[in-house]
């Protein structure tokens, strides 16, 4: 990587190193997929031994026990990078129209390029937005369902208001993430794991930046109980946090209650407004494949 591609921080390898708090992060975050998309699914198969194939659709089947009300439609996957959870909840609801939406241009790509399956193709479309302002109207969407998205969020509050904001009242969000595990004794290696192994297989693959910022992102998500309250903040009325593989990944799901909160920025009291990427945001709908 050169010129205009470095991102603030760089590892030794010169890849990108995004770091929260700095003015940039959402740019570098966007720099690092860009680095990462082509080797994105597979360096992930790898690097959580398979386990990363289970948890999507565990997280779906989630979903049926929460029971959302209504028909599902519309869904909107947030974050879809290459579109794995996109292609699964087109399958999981064969009548639904999806929307994969993300700020990284590289793994939408890949995400259209995965998309073959005759299946899928006319129901689903990818587009570029950023979560913190999505280019879409209050109350669009039935589902809304984001899988490793939140911890790269330069403010999650706001991004789950704006997650409220575009589902019908009685809709649900799925929030999937990698979690604190449930055994303190476990956590201790799960840390060890992220902090040594998984940054020296990203070196291996000239990403020692991007997976060296993995197990940094890992640590400052909110416990389960916080971000089921920032969930209630957003205003989601009922929310359940349902554990896979010892508490390594969580799946959130939430109903949007019967109103929106008032819009964040202008009506919570000394929140910021959320910050809208030069080139992305309301005044750059996305785009049909
Ligand atoms: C770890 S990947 C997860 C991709 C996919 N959801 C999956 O299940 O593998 C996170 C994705 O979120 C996107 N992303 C991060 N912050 C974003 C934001 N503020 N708005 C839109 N997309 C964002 C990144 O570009 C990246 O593709």
């Amino acid at each position: 990587m050169g010129g205009d591609d470095r991102a603030d921080r760089s590892a030794r390898d010169g890849s990108p190193l995004p770091r929260r708090g700095n003015p940039n992060f959402e740019r570098d975050v966007r720099r690092m997929f860009t680095h990462i998309a082509q080797r994105y699914e597979w360096f992930d198969h790898v690097a959580s031994m398979g386990n990363d194939l289970l948890w999507r659709p565990r997280a779906l089947w989630e979903l049926d026990r929460f029971r959302p009300a209504g028909p599902v439609d519309r869904i909107l996957d947030l974050g879809c990078g290459t579109g794995e959870l996109t292609r699964l909840a087109a399958r999981h609801f064969p009548r639904a129209r999806v929307v994969g939406v993300d700020f990284t241009a590289a793994m939408i790509s890949v995400a259209r390029r995965r998309t073959t399956a005759p299946a899928d193709a006319g129901r689903i479309e990818y587009g570029r937005g950023t979560a913190m302002r999505l280019p879409f109207a209050d109350g669009t969407f039935d589902l809304a369902t984001n899988a490793f998205l939140a911890r790269n969020l330069v403010d999650l509050d706001a991004a789950l208001h704006e997650m409220r904001r575009v589902l019908r009242p009685g809709g649900v969000l799925l929030v999937l993430e990698i979690t604190e595990p449930v055994s303190p004794a476990f956590g201790a290696m799960f840390h060890a794991y992220f902090d040594h192994v998984v940054p020296w297989l990203g070196a291996a693959v000239d990403s020692a930046g991007p997976y060296r910022y993995l197990p940094e992102s890992l640590r400052r998500l909110p416990a389960r109980p916080e971000f089921r309250a920032a969930l209630g903040r957003a205003g989601f009325s009922r929310t359940e946090a349902r554990t896979q593989s010892m508490g390594i990944v969580t799946a959130f799901l939430a109903e949007a209650g019967p109103r929106a909160p008032p819009a964040f920025g202008a009506g919570v009291p000394g929140s910021p407004s959320p910050p809208v990427e030069p080139g992305l945001g309301p005044d750059r709908p996305h785009q049909s494949s």
